[in-house]
């Protein structure tokens, strides 16, 4: 699965260098590939098997009868949902906020690219814990004009991915603008310890350093894990910006909504470049997310249960391969083999699509660190899931 062939030019003039240096994500490559071929198990992309909880839909369609949802709503999101989101942020993660320094965004994602297109120029650098969310290396790439971030990859061990505070330090130069992860994390399922988020902290202070903590995994921690908030440090608030959402919490990833919190003067920044891509976030899906994030916690526990099932099966499945090494995630819904053996991991998921009928990631996608592996999304159903898991292990019990 090499860069996509060339284009047919008719022509005409180039296009711009950035979108010739990127290419479109393995993940969405994969499953298209899965989508147009028959019979494919598909465990690539990360869409939970859950319907949206009715009491969120019933909110969307009440709005919809009381036509709040027919017209643009303001660019930072609605005041109720701003408020929600506020009062969310003091309660869950310890972020101490204000509604001004929240713009509510199409995504996570999008809020992701506004705030990359806000802080880099292209001779910047910007630091990324690696194996990381393929989209992010993608999205810095666009706003360095195409250069590449400084990949510092964590240290996979037999008890998980661990940050080798010294390594991250060295990467650091007069160019490095912000310190990128998310936590936690896709495609490692690690969890950033408060260890290892005040060592990024320290660094961050000690070099003048924004951090952007993508924290869209939040409610999904394993082992009696806790999450903690880069943000919720008040010594780095200021210069943090994390990104939330309710596609994963809540499983409402085709409504589209996610939320950013920045300083002020950041958040009146960024939003030049919100304003600029989606004028405002869907008025209809606002409104759901205010029932979702005022609501109760029990959908997002049910959610939470089920993961840790799946994640069992994952283990148990994995586990009839000598082929290779893994350590349980520690959060998010992704596991993330090791192949024993040197493989071209492109080449692999893509044979794996055709002759395995089972959809993985290739792990170079997620930046250094990721080579030679797979990433395995488990947010699936159960028995979708232990089909994908059985075809792949009979292949490359066969195979490698
Ligand atoms: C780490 C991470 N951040 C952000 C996103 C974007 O999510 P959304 O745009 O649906 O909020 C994803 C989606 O897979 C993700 O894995």
């Amino acid at each position: 699965m090499k860069p996509t062939d060339k284009k047919k030019t008719y022509g005409l003039k180039g296009l711009s260098s950035v979108v010739s240096s990127i290419e479109v994500s393995a993940i969405k490559r994969v499953q298209n590939l899965a989508s147009s071929s028959k019979g494919v198990v598909s465990l690539a992309q990360g869409t939970p098997s859950f319907f949206t909880p009715d009491y969120v839909k019933n909110a969307i369609k009440d709005a919809m009868d009381k036509n709040l949802t027919d017209k643009y709503t303001i660019g930072f999101g609605i005041e109720p949902l701003r408020v929600a989101i506020v009062n969310k942020l003091k309660k869950d993660n310890g972020i101490v906020t204000e509604k001004e320094q929240i713009i509510v965004t199409h995504g996570g994602i999008e809020g992701l690219m506004a705030v990359f297109m806000t802080l880099l120029n292209p001779d910047d650098e910007m630091i990324v814990l690696t194996p990381d969310y393929a989209s992010h290396i993608t999205q810095v790439k666009i706003a360095l004009g195409g250069k590449s971030p400084t990949f510092v990859p964590l240290q996979e061990t037999t008890k998980g991915w661990i940050l080798d505070p010294e390594l991250l330090e060295k990467a650091v130069t007069k160019k490095t603008k912000a310190i990128l992860f998310c936590n936690p994390c896709n495609p490692t399922g690690k969890v950033f310890t408060k260890v290892e988020l005040k060592e990024i902290v320290r660094i961050a202070l000690k070099h003048n350093l924004y951090i952007i903590s993508d924290e869209i995994y939040e409610y999904f921690l394993y082992d009696g894990r806790e999450h903690f908030s880069t943000a919720s440090f008040s010594e780095v608030a200021d210069r943090t910006i994390s990104v939330f959402g309710v596609s994963k919490s809540y499983s409402m990833t085709g409504w589209r909504i996610g939320y950013l919190v920045a300083n002020k003067t950041l958040a009146s920044q960024i939003f030049k470049i919100h304003d600029s891509l989606v004028t405002c976030p869907t008025a209809a899906s606002q409104y759901g997310a205010i029932a979702a994030i005022n609501g109760p916690k029990n959908e997002i526990l049910r959610f939470k249960k089920e993961y840790e099932k799946r994640r069992q099966i994952c283990m148990e499945e994995l586990g009839k391969t000598d082929r290779l090494e893994f350590s349980a995630p520690e959060g998010a819904y992704y596991i993330f083999p090791k192949f024993k053996k040197p493989v071209d991991d492109f080449a692999l998921a893509l044979e794996m699509v055709e002759k395995a009928g089972v959809a993985l990631v290739p792990g170079s996608a997620f930046g250094k660190g990721g080579e030679n592996h797979v990433r395995i999304t488990y947010c699936y159903a159960q028995d979708i899931l232990r089909e994908g898991l059985q075809r792949f292990v009979k292949y490359i019990n066969k195979h490698l």
